[in-house]
């Protein structure tokens, strides 16, 4: 009972802007992530205008993989892995995204990348857009509020979806597409839509049309990539955080299914094709005039997603009880995001939760009955070499194996239809929340340090050899 399906991908996970560097290679454009400096867990990233001399971009850098995809490759395949997540850098193949003619030396270093996979029986899984566009977008057009965006992303899709048709099988449009739900601060809307507010802009209701126009440019993305190739998996990528009530008092319950909408919102527009009823009545309740067409709708219909990828680290809880503390939340009276005392926090307080794994698993799967793909798990933390020069990441072993029970329960017992499990950052990269480069993930070790110091050399962990038996043996076997 602990073995996944025999075609199970078994994979791991990474983003462009995170373990490519060579910003500046191959006719490459600044992307919106070639902008953000390096924080750590107190110190916010700061969003510079343009490259500013003095500061640090840990980006440009990141792992070099740009130059090394091919040992690092070599990495995966001896790890076992059938299935390898990343993206691709839009401003690699439209340095500033409003061009009609592609960069063909960035369409070339993605033709070489998948190559290399496939040749080493590696499955590409593709995202287009993992929080950063071209910045051109964003100084030009204001980011995703302009609805010009949706035109550029589908040029780029299409180009991608035609020029890799016969390499690339499983793509996702936009990485946890929610976020930006979550908060109005610089990051959240930044990574994902690169939005310029104006002094008079309503932050909520301008993300919510930045949001529209994505799930609308998607859509459209999803259309044309099933006429390139039938074959095409075209998913959806959120970021489901369950949340749970805190207590059993009916106002934490509906507090926590308001919240919950954050993250559905999108999935459902993804997965039905059309706005829900939530969200249409708390727009007119807000007064908020979000722009879009009948051609619009019939775009969201016509570009439904085939599967629901989702990244899964973390679970919140919500309460309304006034003796409790927590940050305020707007999406119920009273509401307030609240530690959850039944479980431990990682050194970046994310509250560790394998069984809420299971749990998301089973309530996605419920209410939309379509394939998932855990496409992001993981837990950062601080890795050191010992004396003997090894890394021994027990407490990352023991996260992982908690989690992969938990979703084969969910696929062996609770009857989920699960596609694969690619765990994040499987080889060290830079953090997209903080910036550091040591908050890790991976099984194998980078030599790099916040500051950007380091050989930039690779060592397997102890978990490399213990996520490779997990994948030769298909499970956890009898642990
Ligand atoms: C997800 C993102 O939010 O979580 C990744 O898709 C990110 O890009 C990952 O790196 C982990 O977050 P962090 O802040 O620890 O890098």
């Amino acid at each position: 009972m602990n073995r996944l399906p025999k075609d199970f991908l078994w994979g791991g996970a990474v983003a462009a802007h995170q373990i490519e560097g060579a910003y500046r290679s191959g006719g490459k454009g600044l992307s919106t992530a070639d902008v953000m400096t390096a924080g750590d867990v107190d110190t916010k990233r700061k969003i510079t205008a343009g490259i500013k001399e003095g500061e640090y971009y840990p980006n440009h850098e990141a792992s070099n993989f740009y130059h090394r995809y091919k040992e690092d490759i070599q990495l995966l395949k001896e790890l076992g892995l059938k299935a390898f997540r990343t993206s691709i850098n839009w401003a690699r193949i439209f340095p500033k995204g409003d061009e009609q003619e592609p960069n063909e030396e960035g369409l070339q270093f993605y033709d070489d990348l998948f190559d290399e996979l496939l040749k080493q029986g590696i499955e590409p899984v593709i995202t287009l857009s993992h929080f950063e566009i071209p910045y051109h977008l964003h100084t030009e057009y204001g980011g995703f509020k302009n609805r010009k965006l949706i035109d550029f992303f589908v040029h780029y899709a299409q180009t991608v979806m035609t020029r890799y048709k016969n390499k690339v099988k499983y793509w996702m449009t936009f990485n946890e597409i929610n976020n930006q739900m979550d908060s109005f601060d610089e990051l959240h809307t930044w990574t994902n839509s690169a939005v310029r507010f104006g002094e008079e802009d309503n932050k909520e209701e301008v993300t919510i049309q930045a949001s529209v126009n994505e799930l609308i440019a998607s859509a459209k993305a999803v259309k044309i990539g099933k006429e390139i190739n039938p074959d095409f998996q075209i998913g959806c990528m959120m970021a489901y955080v369950p949340v749970y009530p805190l207590s059993a008092h009916p106002h934490d319950q509906l507090a926590a299914v308001k919240m919950m909408e954050r993250r559905f919102f999108y999935s459902d527009v993804h997965v039905r094709g059309e706005l829900p009823a939530y969200a249409l009545a708390r727009w007119k309740k807000q007064g908020y005039k979000i722009v879009y067409t009948e051609e619009d709708l019939n775009a969201l219909k016509q570009g439904t997603v085939d599967y629901i990828g989702f990244s899964y680290y973390m679970s919140h809880a919500v309460t309304t009880l006034p003796d409790v503390g927590g940050e305020a939340v707007r999406d119920y009276p009273g509401a307030k995001d609240t530690a959850n005392p039944y479980l431990t926090a990682n050194d970046w307080g994310w509250q560790i939760d394998p069984t809420g794994l299971r749990y998301t698993l089973n309530i996605v799967y419920q209410r939309y009955n379509k394939p998932l793909f855990i496409v992001e798990n993981g837990m950062g933390a601080y890795d050191k070499i010992d004396s003997d020069g090894k890394i021994c990441d027990d407490y990352r072993v023991d996260y992982l194996k908690a989690h992969i029970k938990a979703m084969t329960l969910a696929v062996n017992e609770d009857g989920v239809d699960l596609m694969g499990y690619t765990p994040w950052g499987v080889i060290d990269i830079v953090s997209f929340g903080s910036g550091e480069m040591e908050k890790r993930y991976g099984f194998v070790y980078v030599d790099k340090d916040n500051q950007g110091k380091g050989s930039l050399k690779r060592i397997r962990k102890e978990s490399f050899g213990w996520y490779q038996q997990v994948i030769k043996q298909n499970g956890l076997g009898d642990e």
